[in-house]
């Protein structure tokens, strides 16, 4: 059907409406010329300028954009609230609405809102980047229910990511605001019974007092509900008298109609059939957005009752199309209570996947119609309707009628589907029948807002209690193009009794009906076919079970240890406790050193204020730069077509490799990088060509009609497998050797061989690249603003790129929104075009990465391959250890050596290995260059060591603990490049972390559990750690700082430091403040800039605060020294009596502070040095239960002890310690990157990576710090420690380990297995081995093109 365009529909005479109306923040906003197109993100950010709410990835799935909506409905004379995406919310989606933003719910200038205060001062925030997205979230359940349970506080978060803090602050946030949590609500001791987790289960002679809490309620202000703002009179008026007309509102390309009767609506859709019903976004807008489709009409009803309705019959339930997922979530749960259950059997599933579907936000946005008609692959809800016999009822100008939600429907089939112009109105849902029974399963990459992996919804319906299956229907999704009905498997069954024999027949059944080819997108094609039957067979189990206790006679029966497998592992308690060395009591009040001070930016982040780089304002006469890239990973450019590009309105330029002649690379170690490549590509997302234009839109939509044409080169290579086949290296090998290994080799009782693959991990970084270059206008001057951990290098690349000294080039840097490592090498590249285009100009410009941009150029972590040969005896001693590492490059070499020596560094982690033999390669390949993230080789290097370990001891018959006390250093020793080492601190940790885990009892508690289940292992797993911190050099390590004081007796201090969320701003003005004796509120810290500090290092390493912290030191006591005469004078003066007397007596108030570095260095040709300072050391202790059906799992409780020396700062400390933790969870379990057999990156947001959310944390975390001992040269004896908690993540995989071990023994799989990182729960189901993993068809390798490969 020809589709009409807006202008031609402008004449048909509907209604254009004069302007769009809506309220932000109690304030009224009209927009007369709306362009539909516009989401309420940027309209937010840009055009009121109101940027606390943020961009994080554009789709919904990250909830940095949460606002509250607020409607009023004249009918009900309610208001509803609700949490929403504004990346999603088209603006004309708003009329009449009321959107509050964090900036309306309080502010440092005039209150803050107790969500924002509370958020801040438990020390939920680090970046800060998710912050307002958070306290958004918060708020608007609070103002729903103001005294909400803990679960309905963390189920408002489901939609939320933070990557710093691992939520544990943010759930002591929410904590305080509950009232009915289940918690005692005692606060003895600072503690209440859910803070006790380290008590629960310790072992008798355990001392086991948590210290005093990190902050103090007591001096919260209260949640009072009457101080919120109000939803806006004039709106409740104006929707009450306003007559119902429908609104029209035109853009350039598109036109939103928006009906307010259904006739009006009926009309439209006649009118436009083709025009999308848009009534969430949800759907439709990611649609457009990443899919690029376009409607060029949309239809978007507003306030239609009939959409709305909720009513009741004798049959079942009828609820409107319009309603939302959450509304329907509600309606439901109230159903169920009211109702008996045998009638909502139905009811029940549908909540249970309501439940888990999306993340708040997003329920809260989806309407029920949207879902049904969308008809996702992997929709949660169509199965369960569909198995419920559920229909739809339909209206269009030619009348009503209802069509059933069958297979045909969820298929399109055109004879079963609504008709173009017809409308979905409701859906009726019928109540179940006694003797049915319907069930819903589930499996995703994690266990909330995450597209299921494959789901189903299963029904039967017995003639009574005969136990003969009468009614079967049984549906999946995410293994099909659409929703899949296992029909002719039920219709064979219908008549048989339910029993082993029946579902026997029926998996085979199903297995031939729903069968799934090897390449199906998705991949994971073996894990699906596994699921579809496990799910079959714990409906089974579930059907059972009922029938055992309706019908005893006809239950098939079944084991006692099959009992619990039915139970989901998902938990809503949190316990955790805290134990650390309280600042002396004699230490003076106003030192701030060693106690939990919230972050000095937490209450800013919390209120939307702090500013990051895109948050500044649009500069005179600013551009838009956006990056084509390579859509192919080893290729010749045969010809550019710029033309159709530059030929579009508001673009200025495109720069190409050509404008850049002699100036196009850059060397940041050792090899120089280019910076564009428009004459060869070697990897996918590589930067092309730059494209330059007015307006963010305008650029982006010209790079689309850049047109390329390439010639694919030879050879391929995207594996670390296929790399090491053509010999593909970046660099020559690294290698380390200790002892000698060939000899121990011959001396040993066994051999073990084997390998390991570990996954790399991308940043995601909460913000992500952004940068605004401003040429001055003046003597060359350029100001870089820009997201990076390494401003000097930003401000070298520009200066080459530019041909410019350095000192006309300036890098400032306010604070980072989460870097990791990952805002170093590619940002300079990126901020060096940037920079090339403004000077080019002479005009600014912005360059901010969408998400999906971000994940495709900038590389990540290093996948590894490694290979080893572990010499042992039989009481596990390892004598001879042969390792070879292969990390997985990229294309450039970027930072691969250093993360590679590094990885060997650090790989014998908390082991003495007599004899040992490491080598190292960088694989270069055709994929975006990988580079730093936090732990730089370790987190991938210790892992392999634990793996080979654990393997020892399964070979030794002992446990992987015994075999890791028996190899770990015991004394003051020497590590295999012959540093010194003392490991009586690492001993510590270990001892206290097996006591305070209660580690024994727990491994025979969970050996007992394991006994009694067959389907669900717990496993138990502990890990030390022994981490080194420095640099490898001396240079590497210095620090400057820079502090004035004024006359008024303030100070300014800067450092090199980057504030990332770490916290190091904090604690340099601890530092201050304990040198100088002044109040931390007299420090103040502006950010970093090459201008007052120059030739800084990279911010990473853990050792920021060290280092800076140093310089920091440094500066005040030159500056105390000078003034010490002036000070002694009047010992009782303040600093501004003091400043105005040096100024008098002509006393420079200002002084530089500086460090010379650590004395490191390392000699890779004779394998000897001291390339560290110190180590941190620490153990992990976790607990996890595995679903061996579905290879679901649940951290149950992680205790963790480290030694970081004295704590600058308990909070930020805890901080760093839960984040990396929860981060290194995620590497090793949850988040796994996709690639193409072409090398094309999937995983390009937050709806295919799945970092961990709030319910992935363990439902118990307990942290213990020793007590400082070990004096060193670091700032006051601390310890840095951004670093070493992401290895500890691996307790967790080793755990996951245990389980699945134990599984494996119980069917007979005694011998050693090896698991690759990330445990997903593909590969955890796949390693419990049982007769369903068998009864599945397995295609040959070689005989299809899967979808994705291992990299
Ligand atoms: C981040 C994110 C996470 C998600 N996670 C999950 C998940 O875990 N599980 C899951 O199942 N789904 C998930 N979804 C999908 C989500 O459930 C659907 O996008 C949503 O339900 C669609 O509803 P909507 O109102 O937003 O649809 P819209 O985008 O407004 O519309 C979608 C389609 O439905 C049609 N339509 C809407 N209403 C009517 C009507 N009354 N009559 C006729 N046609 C109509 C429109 O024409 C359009 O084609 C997720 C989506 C996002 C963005
Ligand atoms: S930016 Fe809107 S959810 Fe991520
Ligand atoms: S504080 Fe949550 S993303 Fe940084």
């Amino acid at each position: 059907m020809p589709t009409t365009t807006p202008q031609k529909q402008q004449s048909t005479g509907m209604e254009r409406a004069s302007e769009l109306l809506f309220y932000v923040n109690g304030c009224e906003v009209t927009e007369k010329n709306v362009d539909p197109e516009t989401m309420l993100l940027p309209y937010l950010r840009k055009k009121l300028r109101l940027t606390g709410t943020k961009y994080g990835c554009g789709g919904g799935g990250c909830g940095a954009c949460t606002v509250m909506i607020s409607r009023y409905n004249p009918i009900t004379k309610k208001i509803r609230h609700f949490p929403a995406n504004a990346c999603l919310t088209p603006i004309c989606s708003l009329y009449g609405a009321a959107v509050t933003t964090v900036e309306g719910i309080g502010s440092t200038k005039t209150r803050i809102h107790p969500v924002q205060e509370r958020i801040a001062k438990c020390h939920g925030t680090q970046c800060g980047f998710c912050t307002p997205g958070m306290v958004m979230s918060i708020y608007t359940l609070l103002r729903n229910n103001p005294e909400p349970t803990l679960s309905q506080l963390t189920e408002a978060l489901d939609g939320n990511l933070c990557r710093c803090t691992g939520y544990r602050p943010i759930i002591d946030a929410c904590k305080t605001f509950c009232k009915t949590s289940g918690c005692c609500q005692s606060k003895e001791n600072g503690t209440c019974c859910l803070d006790q987790g380290i008590n629960e289960s310790q072992e008798p002679e355990e001392e086991n007092k948590a210290s005093p809490k990190l902050f103090s309620e007591e001096e919260f202000l209260p949640l009072d509900p009457t101080q919120e703002l109000i939803f806006p009179p004039e709106l409740m008026m104006m929707a009450e008298k306003q007559p119902l007309r429908t609104r029209v509102f035109g853009g350039d390309r598109m036109m939103w109609i928006s009906p307010v009767s259904l006739k009006d609506l009926l009309e439209a859709k006649a009118k436009y059939p083709q025009a999308p019903v848009v009534m969430g976004n949800t759907s439709v807008g990611p649609q457009m957005k990443f899919k690029g489709v376009f409607h060029p009409v949309i239809i978007s009803p507003d306030r239609i009752e009939e959409l709305n309705v909720v009513s009741y019959s004798c049959n079942g339930l009828t609820l409107g199309a319009g309603l939302s997922l959450a509304q329907v979530k509600d309606i439901l749960a109230d159903m169920t209570l009211k109702l008996p259950s045998e009638k909502t059997q139905l009811y029940h599933v549908l909540l249970k996947h309501l439940g888990t579907l999306a993340g708040s936000q997003i329920r809260n946005m989806a309407s029920l119609g949207g879902h049904i008609v969308s008809r996702h692959l992997d929709s949660d809800v169509n199965p369960l309707l569909a198995v419920g016999n559920c229909t739809l009822n339909l209206l269009s100008k030619e009348g009503e009628r209802q069509i059933p939600l069958n297979e045909q429907f969820l298929k399109k089939c055109p004879t079963a589907d609504l008709k173009p112009e017809e409308i979905l109105i409701s859906v009726n849902i019928p109540y179940s029948r006694k003797w049915e029974f319907v069930s819903a399963f589930r499996q995703a990459q994690r266990q909330r807002n995450a597209l299921a992996i494959v789901n189903s919804g299963m029904r039967v319906c017995f003639g009574g209690g005969d136990g003969i299956i009468r009614e079967l229907s049984i549906f999946y999704g995410g293994v099909g193009p659409t929703t899949v009905c296992a029909k002719n498997s039920c219709q064979k069954l219908i008549g048989r009794p339910w029993n082993e024999e029946m579902l026997e027949t029926a998996c085979r059944l199903i297995l031939e009906e729903v069968s799934l080819p090897g390449s199906a997108p998705g991949g994971k094609v073996e894990f699906k076919r596994t699921l579809i039957i496990s799910f079959l067979f714990k409906f089974y189990l579930e059907v059972s079970q009922i029938l055992k206790r309706m019908a005893p006679v006809h239950s098939p029966g079944f084991a006692d240890n099959y009992e619990n497998m039915l139970e989901d592992l998902s938990s809503r308690q949190y316990w955790s406790a805290f134990k650390y060395q309280t600042a002396d009591a004699k230490q003076p009040p106003q030192d701030s050193v060693g106690r939990p001070v919230m972050h000095l930016s937490g209450i800013k982040h919390a209120t939307g204020e702090a500013i990051y780089c895109d948050d500044m304002p649009k500069l005179d006469q600013e551009l838009f730069l956006t990056f084509v890239t390579s859509s192919r990973a080893h290729a010749k450019i045969m010809f550019i077509d710029l033309s159709e590009a530059l030929s579009l309105p508001g673009v200025v330029d495109i720069v190409t490799e050509d404008h850049l002649h002699g100036v196009n690379s850059f060397c940041l170690l050792t090899k120089p990088e280019k910076l564009l490549d428009t004459y060869k590509v070697s990897c996918v997302g590589q930067l092309v060509c730059a494209v330059i234009a007015e307006s963010e839109v305008q650029a982006k939509q010209a790079a689309k009609k850049v047109k390329i044409v390439y010639q694919d080169l030879k050879p391929l290579i995207l594996t670390i497998e296929e790399a090491i086949q053509h010999n593909s290296f970046l660099e020559e090998e690294r290698k380390l050797e200790y002892g000698n290994v060939d000899e121990a080799f011959k001396v040993v009782d066994q051999i073990l061989e084997g390998e390991i693959h570990m996954g790399g991990q991308e940043h995601f970084y909460m913000e992500t690249q952004s940068m605004l270059v401003s040429p001055k206008g003046e003597d060359q001057e350029i100001d870089v603003y820009v997201s990076t951990q390494f401003p000097k290098y930003i401000q070298d690349i520009v200066a080459s790129t530019l041909k410019l000294p350095a000192n006309k080039v300036m890098c400032h840097v306010k604070r980072v929104g989460g870097a990791f490592g990952g805002k170093v090498t590619k940002t300079g590249i990126m901020a060096a075009i940037t920079a090339f285009v403004a000077n080019k100009h002479g005009r600014p410009v912005r360059c901010i990465l969408e998400r999906g941009e971000d994940m495709l150029i900038t590389g990540g972590r290093h996948p590894y391959f490694a290979k080893y040969r572990a010499g042992f005896m039989n009481d596990g001693r390892i004598l001879a250890l042969d390792m070879e590492h292969y990390s997985n490059g990229g294309a450039t070499l970027d930072e691969s050596l250093f993360v590679i020596e590094l990885g060997i560094l650090k790989m014998e982690n908390a082991y003495k290995f007599p004899n040992l033999r490491c080598r190292g390669w960088a694989c270069k390949t055709n994929l975006p260059s990988n580079t730093a993230l936090r732990g730089f080789g370790f987190p991938q290097s210790g892992l392999i060591t634990e793996a080979c370990l654990t393997e020892v001891a399964a070979r030794c018959g002992l446990s992987p603990e015994e075999v890791r006390t028996i190899n770990m250093y015991k004394e003051i020793d020497q590590t295999p490049y012959k540093q010194e080492i003392n490991a009586e601190n690492l001993i510590q940790c270990w001892k206290e972390c097996l006591a305070m885990s209660s580690y024994s009892l727990r491994k025979t508690a969970v050996e007992k559990f394991n006994a009694e289940n067959y389907w669900k292992k717990k496993g138990l797993a502990v890990v030390p750690l022994k981490f080194p911190v420095g640099l490898l050099s001396l240079a590497a390590g210095q620090a400057a700082a820079l502090i004035h004081v004024y006359l008024d007796g303030s100070v300014l201090v800067t450092h090199g430091g980057i504030e990332m969320g770490q916290g190091v701003h904090t604690k340099m003005i601890q530092v201050v403040s304990r040198e100088l004796r002044m109040p931390m509120s007299n420090v103040h810290l502006r950010g970093t800039s090459t201008e007052t500090i120059p030739n800084t290092n990279a911010s990473g390493g853990s050792v920021v605060a060290d280092l800076n912290g140093l310089a920091v030191k440094n500066a005040c006591q030159t500056l105390l020294k000078r003034l010490e005469p002036i000070i002694s004078k009047n010992p009782q003066g303040t600093w501004e009596d003091w400043a105005q007397a040096a100024f008098n007596e002509s006393i420079s108030l200002s002084a530089t502070g500086y460090f010379r570095g650590y004395e490191s260095d390392m000699n890779w040709e004779t394998g000897e040095g001291h390339p560290f300072e110190y180590f941190v050391y620490g153990a992990a202790c976790s607990e996890v239960e595995v679903d061996c059906l579905t290879g679901d799992h649940k951290n149950v409780r992680t205790d963790i002890v480290m030694d970081i020396g004295y704590s600058l700062n308990p909070a930020l400390d805890k901080g760093q310690i839960e984040g990396a933790f929860i981060q290194g969870m995620g590497l090793y379990t949850t988040e796994e990157l996709n690639y193409s057999p072409q090398g094309v990156l999937y995983t390009r947001g937050p709806s295919q990576y799945k970092i961990p959310a709030i319910c992935d944390i363990p439902t118990e975390l307990n942290i213990s710090l020793l007590p400082p001992s070990q004096n060193s040269n670091t700032l006051y004896s601390s310890k840095g420690l951004g670093e070493p908690g992401v290895f500890l993540g691996c307790s967790v995989f080793f755990a996951i380990h245990d389980a699945v071990k134990a599984a494996r023994q119980e069917r007979g799989l005694c011998g050693p297995f090896m698991l690759n990182s990330p445990l997903t729960p593909e590969k955890i189901r796949m390693a419990c081995e049982d007769k369903f993993t068998t009864m599945i068809p397995r295609d040959k390798p070689g005989s299809y093109v899967p979808w994705n490969i291992r990299i």
